[in-house]
């Protein structure tokens, strides 16, 4: 165990790494004369390097073209989110016309359960973990009351019952089985975000079909995390945001998925002229004909500026891939739980699942002894340099982004906090 304590193995395990260089291609904040630990990739993801040349490239066309910036060159605007479907349909697993990158998150869960929410009588019900991110509970909650139904009727929320805040797969599979009659939507996480407990997409959306549910995902902070098969799980929709571990900048356009046996739905759905008949668009005519697939249901032309830097970001993905990724990704977080186990366990309590099928990068620490000592120890690694991030009442989340982050990474964190417990 001394032995992975030392930055001889640390630095050995990186430089045997074959993502390594990766990190080279990332602009990592600095601290002092050194650079930050960065471990908030689950909150904001670090800028590519490629990421300055495709808005450069944008704020060129348009300085010195103008509006024929739509129509000339290789990125020409018009048909802008092209550029990005197969890179991203591989990352998510998707079919290149099940995706779609438009929006905002929220914005895009509210688009889907306008088509996908559709209560009957006997079907009023939608299914949520309790402790949902609040943007999610509103976002459904809404849906209710725009429907007229009354949340505290038709809001069901599953409790975690493991010890740590975290949901079985039986809990949801009994909820199901009890709730399913009168259920028309489940909406899940692929990772929660407090917990970072990963979830089995593929069986959920079976125990969700099998009651005659729509099933769809929230996968913020699953996408560029976990490798998905979002069009082997089944799932009817999902929706994610490209800001994370997508790299993508801040308030980056989203990510949409739906499954191509609704491609052509006579779902209602709320439309815009993006979203039209690609043939039929700029004929300007009164009547709404969708695009079959995912693009159907894009509302406005979309922020080039907002789409460039996703460009670079899916280009790394598609060098990496996400098998190879996940591969670091497990070595990572391996080994920042294994020192914490071996030199915080006093300090730290780790609320993530043990198993690494159940977790992607994150791990959440509980800091033992409550509120005021984990601000401390949080605060003492923001004096270090080691940037992760603080949920209430108790917790600090670390995620080590395999694109750039380190073991080497992971050692000064775990140092860090033995010298804060150790001075305390
Ligand atoms: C799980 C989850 N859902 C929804 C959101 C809201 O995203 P947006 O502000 O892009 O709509 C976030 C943002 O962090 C999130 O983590």
């Amino acid at each position: 165990m001394t032995g992975l304590f030392t930055d001889e193995y640390a630095r050995a395990q990186d430089a045997a790494d074959p993502l390594g260089a990766f990190r080279d291609e990332f602009l990592i904040p600095g601290h002092g004369g050194s650079e930050q630990a960065y471990f908030c990739g689950n909150s904001l993801g670090l800028q590519p390097r490629g990421a300055r040349a495709h808005v450069e490239e944008v704020l060129h066309k348009w300085a010195t073209e103008a509006v024929e910036g739509h129509f000339t060159g290789q990125a020409q605007w018009m048909p802008y989110h092209e550029l990005v479907r197969e890179p991203l349909a591989a990352v998510v697993g998707a079919l290149p016309a099940e995706v779609v990158a438009m929006n905002s998150l929220t914005v895009n869960l509210h688009l889907m359960m306008v088509s996908f929410y559709q209560p009957t009588i006997e079907r009023t019900a939608i299914l949520i973990e309790a402790g949902a991110f609040p943007s999610d509970r509103y976002a459904v909650e809404s849906q209710l009351k725009y429907r007229g139904l009354p949340p505290q009727h038709t809001l069901v929320e599953i409790e975690a019952d493991e010890p740590d805040g975290t949901i079985s797969m039986q809990a949801i599979e009994r909820a199901i089985g009890e709730q399913g009659q009168r259920l028309a939507l489940i909406l899940w996480p692929g990772v929660q975000y407090r917990t970072g407990q990963a979830f089995d997409l593929r069986e959920i959306t079976r125990l969700g079909h099998a009651a005659g549910c729509i099933v769809g995902f929230d996968l913020a902070h699953a996408v560029g995390n976990l490798p998905l098969q979002l069009h082997d799980s089944g799932a009817d929709f999902a929706t994610w945001c490209h800001y994370k571990y997508m790299n993508s900048g801040p308030g980056a356009v989203a990510g949409c998925f739906v499954h191509e046996r609704h491609a052509r739905t006579e779902r209602p759905r709320f439309a815009g002229w993006w979203g039209n008949n690609q043939q039929q668009r700029f004929r300007m005519g009164p009547d709404f004909d969708p695009t079959p697939g995912a693009d159907g249901w894009q509302l406005s032309n979309p922020p080039i500026l907002g789409l460039a830097p996703l460009r670079a970001a899916l280009d790394q993905f598609q060098r990496a891939g996400m098998p190879a990724l996940r591969a670091r990704s497990l070595r990572l977080t391996g080994y920042l739980e294994a020192l914490i186990d071996a030199r915080l366990s006093e300090v730290l309590q780790i609320a993530t699942p043990r198993d690494p099928e159940r977790r992607g990068a994150q791990l959440s620490l509980r800091v033992r002894g409550g509120r005021e000592r984990g601000r401390a120890l949080f605060e003492f690694l923001g004096t270090q340099g080691i940037v992760g991030d603080w949920r209430e009442p108790d917790v600090i989340r670390i995620s080590p982004a395999p694109l750039y982050n380190t073991h080497t990474d992971v050692l000064r964190f775990v140092r860090a906090a033995q010298d804060w417990a150790e001075a305390a």
